[in-house]
């Protein structure tokens, strides 16, 4: 089974981008620690990246298409904006996991809302990089 991780604006910054906020790994050790974990769970990730709101909604249909077993989704700001994003996970029936290194709801209060959470089945928050893996094992579990 392969799950597909979908990542939004600004994560390819990851490592330098607001070191007290978001750590020090880049995404490239974030996807290289997640496939570890993958491999411990018998499952194949499909781990992607992009700064533009309308690839993520096209590669949540691919997901679709392909027949992925589910979707974990760190859609960064995009999460707070994307109606199309909430529509497009809506469509796609399958499940999404929303993902974010820190917690939003700590943050300033234009972080509060998440379009991806109405749709989402489960969330992780705050638990930096180690979050992609427990969004994993809750994928794997579905
Ligand atoms: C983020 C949180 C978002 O509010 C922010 O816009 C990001 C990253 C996180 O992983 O903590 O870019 O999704």
């Amino acid at each position: 089974d392969t799950v597909f991780v979908l990542n939004g604006p600004n994560l390819n910054l990851l490592g330098t981008r607001e070191p007290d906020i978001y750590g020090s790994d880049t995404l490239a050790d974030i996807e290289a620690m997640l496939g570890e974990k993958a491999r411990e769970l018998g499952l194949a990730i499909d781990f992607r990246q992009t700064n533009h709101e309308g690839v993520l909604v096209d590669w949540l249909h691919e997901a679709r298409s392909v027949g992925a077993k589910a979707v974990l989704l760190n859609a960064a700001a995009y999460t707070h904006t994307s109606i199309a994003l909430l529509d497009a996970i809506k469509a796609i029936e399958l499940p999404v996991i929303e993902v974010h290194l820190s917690d939003p709801a700590m943050r300033e209060g234009f972080r509060h809302l998440s379009y991806v959470g109405i749709a989402a089945v489960d969330e992780v928050k705050g638990l930096g990089p180690r979050g992609y893996a427990v969004a994993l094992e809750k994928a794997a579990a579905l």
